[in-house]
């Protein structure tokens, strides 16, 4: 079974009080989104392999550590994903990225990929899903599903807020993914919304409805 992590450093706790609060404008909720982001990824990279190295210090030859050969992609689930990805890009910067686009069938209530366009060397990259909020877990479910069909290693959903519903629907669908999230909330309520969340994260990142 994947992990669930609950990233609540001090600083990404402040920080997401002040996401959910309603009086935060636009500008603030984009800035706050990308640095939590950035400090989630800090705890979503933890497990990256070390190799040892030599470097050399102005004083002696020194071994050192580095990451390598950690090829990442990052696919940020559209539109509220695309918040997220700058604020990893800053600790991963030679990530690539790939999106997906995915609406709601209104009579179905399934999820339905209206947008799919992924790097090239895709299937050799560890993926990291990205999607702020993880409500119903259908969309995460959805991308995941996307991207194994074409052969890819989804490993870790990085989400911002999440309701315990969405966190089972992922692990019972993917048991193997590690989900990362800055809160886990309450519950869901009868519109889809999570309690006490921050209402609707695409309309607040892009200043819409
Ligand atoms: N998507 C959102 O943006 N907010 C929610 O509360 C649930 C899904």
């Amino acid at each position: 079974m994947g992990r669930l992590q609950v990233c609540d450093h001090p600083l990404i706790q402040h920080k997401v009080t002040f996401l959910r609060d309603k009086k935060t404008e636009t500008k603030q909720f984009r800035e706050l989104v990308d640095e939590i982001s950035t400090l989630m990824a800090y705890e979503a990279t933890r497990d990256f392999p070390l190799t040892t190295t030599k470097v050399q210090t102005p004083v002696v030859e020194a071994e050192g550590k580095i990451i390598a050969g950690r090829m990442v992609g990052l696919i940020p689930i559209l539109r509220a994903g695309l918040g997220m990805v700058d604020g990893v890009l800053k600790l991963l910067p030679s990530a690539r990225v790939g999106h997906i686009g995915l609406y709601r069938d209104e009579e179905t209530l399934q999820p339905v990929e209206y947008y799919v366009s992924l790097p090239t060397d895709v299937a050799e990259r560890e993926l990291i899903v990205l999607d702020p909020m993880l409500a119903t877990g259908g969309s995460a479910n959805a991308a995941i599903s996307i991207l194994k069909q074409r052969g890819c290693k989804p490993t870790k959903l990085m989400c911002l807020i999440a309701a315990p519903e969405g966190v089972k629907a992922v692990q019972e669908a993917h048991p193997e993914i590690d989900i990362f999230v800055a809160a886990l909330d309450s519950h869901l309520n009868e519109h889809g919304y999570i309690v006490p969340g921050l209402g609707d994260a695409g309309d607040r990142l892009y200043g819409t409805k």
